[in-house]
């Protein structure tokens, strides 16, 4: 059976990865440092898998710590989840960003070649392409035009991959381009639980769902759409989830190199579009206000599916409605999150 490690497993796309990847035959082995996850998450893995994986609380920037799992433990491939995420905290604490995400990077790539490990599979973001309107976006649209921090760690982790890729001509590594992740698992066991007040869509419509948040603001309803509001590409995040596995299947069955494909949909949908869906899930009205635009937004955004449908035979499954309908039973299950550590 293939180990998989997974770096950032205990975080929202991590863990359910490691369901697909365990449903699909591999052998999974975590490595977190609880940045931004609890280790509930653990135990609610091992309910949904019936058994537990083999985790290590470490940082994945501390290469003498993390050699300590590819010490341990016979690793096939590398799914690099770990890293810091959020936009506005990017841009108040850069050097934060630029070290955890680009060290953790850097010293994940250490470690694969000192233990031999070649597949690599990263999770980069759609933010790369930066302000263009240029929809949809296909893989060869111009990116490097990022408007954050944490944006500009994604372009350049996929430089550095790129150029490691080169001085170690036998890596297999692919990049993973997500569009917007929303949705949790079936079982309502785990999802995404943000610290705080929420700064995403789907979070934030969640908790004024759930009535721990008083209203939505939709920030803008003036944009040259067909609603007036920005349209994304959301896409379930267990449909992502799969999306890894076969990435991790590619790699295995493709010569050495670089790779690249988008994770979306291929469908945008309108702030107002994904309100309405949820109050449908939900069965009832969604308090919300219309505001201002958010500086740094860009009206749309949605994926060339194309790429990833013929050469990686990746097509999302689920709509807008079963993310919402998801997402609202992780918020009724868990209307407060997981419980701390
Ligand atoms: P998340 O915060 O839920 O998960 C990330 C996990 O990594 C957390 O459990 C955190 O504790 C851990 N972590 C952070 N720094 C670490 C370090 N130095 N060492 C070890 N563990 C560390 O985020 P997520 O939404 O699951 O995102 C996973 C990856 O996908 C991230 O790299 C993120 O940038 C990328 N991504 C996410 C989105 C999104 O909208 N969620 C979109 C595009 C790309
Ligand atoms: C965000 C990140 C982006 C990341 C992407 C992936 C920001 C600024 N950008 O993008 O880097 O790659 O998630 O998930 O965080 N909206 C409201 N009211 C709200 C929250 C959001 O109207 O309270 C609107 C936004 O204006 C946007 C849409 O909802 O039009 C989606 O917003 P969000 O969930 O934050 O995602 P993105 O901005 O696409």
């Amino acid at each position: 059976m293939a180990t998989v490690l997974v770096t950032g497993g205990n975080g929202y796309i991590g863990s359910h990865t490691v369901i697909s990847l365990f449903e699909s035959g591999y052998d999974v082995v975590i490595a977190d440092n609880l940045a931004n996850s609890k280790m509930e998450v653990q135990k609610r893995l091992k309910t949904i898998c019936g058994r537990d994986f083999k985790f290590y609380k470490v940082d994945c920037c501390d290469e003498k710590a993390l050699s300590v799992v590819f010490e341990e433990n016979r690793i096939d491939s590398v799914i690099h989840f770990a890293g810091l995420k959020a936009v506005g905290e990017s841009v108040r604490i850069p050097l934060d960003y630029y070290s955890n995400n680009i060290g953790s990077a850097i010293t994940v790539c250490k470690l694969m070649k000192k233990y031999g490990v070649k597949n690599l599979v990263f999770s980069s973001s759609a933010t790369v392409y930066g302000m263009s309107e240029d929809v949809p976006f296909t893989e060869e649209s111009p990116v490097g035009i990022c408007t954050n921090p944490y944006g500009w760690t994604k372009w350049m982790i996929e430089q550095i991959l790129r150029d490691f890729a080169v001085s170690e001509p036998s890596m297999k590594i692919c990049l993973l381009r997500y569009f917007n992740p929303v949705g949790a698992h079936e079982s309502g066991l785990i999802g995404e639980d943000p610290r705080g007040i929420p700064n995403n869509l789907f979070p934030y419509i969640s908790k004024v769902a759930g009535g721990t948040l008083e209203k939505l603001t939709v920030f803008g309803d003036d944009y040259d759409t067909p609603d007036g509001t920005c349209l994304r590409d959301y896409i379930h995040v267990v449909d992502l989830a799969e999306g890894h596995v076969k990435a991790i299947q590619y790699l295995d069955s493709h010569d050495a190199g670089v790779c690249l494909f988008n994770l979306g949909t291929g469908k945008g949908t309108s702030v107002k579009e994904a309100i309405a869906a949820f109050e449908k899930a939900c069965g009832h009205p969604i308090n919300h206000v219309f505001g201002d635009r958010r500086p740094g937004d860009i009206a749309v955004c949605y994926a060339s599916t194309e790429k990833a449908e013929k050469d990686l035979g990746f097509k999302a499954r689920y709509n807008i409605d079963d993310m919402c309908s998801s997402c609202w039973k992780w918020q009724t299950m868990n209307p407060e999150g997981l419980a701390d550590d």
